[in-house]
């Protein structure tokens, strides 16, 4: 089996026991061409979101039976082509919620209350006095937060936002239960873009969902909105976000992840003031990891085992 990175705590050492294991050591993911190699004789690979899994690779991958993710997302997966291979596909869902709705709020709250601007304020010396109009942010309660997608992490942010005294609306598939203890009400995209004072982003990246905010839907929110993006980068429409960014409509960006990854550090979006980006740290803390590690090993070797995957995003492999 190749295991793509090496797993937080060390889990991938857990696997040695188990059969004849290859493990990618380097910090950045493997290059193509390294990848297609150590696949070649792998019936078990255990990929990163940034190693991408497609026919070329199921070509040269002859005994694999299991492709496990170290993720909830599978975009980096062929998932059509592994199911003609009937290979299944393990993802990570459930584990990272909570600590992926902590970082959606966290960076709603910095971008509200525009904490990185201010700490960059502090560290150039500017702080002199106590002033009444010193980097004057937005409330938080009472304002409108509209969910994109109430799935496990867009119901834990409503959750959140709750708490915080939010109205909370959302787009997408209907979710009676979750209405029910959120107080979340099921508008259309469009009504959510233009009532929504936070609008924060939970669809998954599919072909259908590619640029799901794009210049039109930018203009539809509010002037002084601020949008989050805890998803997939290519969710937005990049170049339109930068042009509606620099012109002040939305009023704000926090963004988790970019399109593409990384972004280069010369992008004229991070010279934007009113702009958040951090690297893709949606499920980053050592618990979560160290679970989301162990989740993807479980489904790695259920599949070697020739048993259904705990997780599994295509078990008709299994019919
Ligand atoms: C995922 O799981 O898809 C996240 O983006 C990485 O934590």
């Amino acid at each position: 089996m190749f295991v793509a990175r090496r797993l937080p705590a060390d889990l991938h050492l857990s696997l040695a026991e188990h059969t004849e294991l290859s493990v990618w050591k380097e910090p950045s993911p493997p290059p193509r061409e390294a990848l297609l190699s150590a696949v070649a004789g792998a019936e078990g690979i255990l990929t990163m979101i940034t190693d991408r899994v497609d026919e070329e690779l199921l070509a040269r991958a002859p005994r694999l039976r299991v492709v496990s993710n170290m993720g909830v997302g599978v975009d980096n997966i062929d998932v059509g082509a592994c199911t003609a291979h009937r290979i299944p596909v393990g993802n990570t869902p459930g584990v990272l919620t909570d600590a992926t709705a902590d970082l959606a709020f966290a960076l709603l709250l910095a971008a509200a209350r525009r904490l990185t601007e201010a700490f960059t304020f502090v560290q150039a010396g500017q702080w002199k006095t106590w002033d009444p109009n010193l980097l004057l942010g937005r409330d938080v309660y009472g304002a409108t937060l509209g969910i994109a997608g109430l799935g496990k992490i867009g119901e834990a942010v409503a959750r959140r936002a709750h708490g915080f005294g939010m109205r909370i609306l959302y787009c997408g598939r209907a979710k009676p239960h979750a209405e029910a203890h959120t107080g979340a009400r099921l508008v259309s995209k469009e009504e959510l873009l233009q009532q929504s004072d936070f609008v924060s982003l939970h669809v998954p990246l599919t072909p259908q969902t590619r640029h799901y905010i794009g210049r039109t839907e930018l203009e539809m929110m509010k002037r002084d909105a601020i949008l989050i993006n805890t998803s997939r980068g290519a969710v937005v429409d990049q170049m339109a976000l930068r042009e509606s960014l620099a012109r002040g409509h939305p009023g704000g960006a926090a963004l988790d992840v970019t399109d593409p990854e990384p972004i280069a550090p010369d992008d004229p979006l991070l010279r934007l003031p009113n702009v958040i980006v951090i690297p893709h740290l949606g499920s980053a803390t050592a618990q979560t990891r160290a679970k989301m590690a162990q989740l993807a090993i479980d489904n790695l070797l259920a599949g070697l085992a020739g048993r259904r995957l705990p997780n599994c995003v295509n078990p008709q492999v299994f019919d």
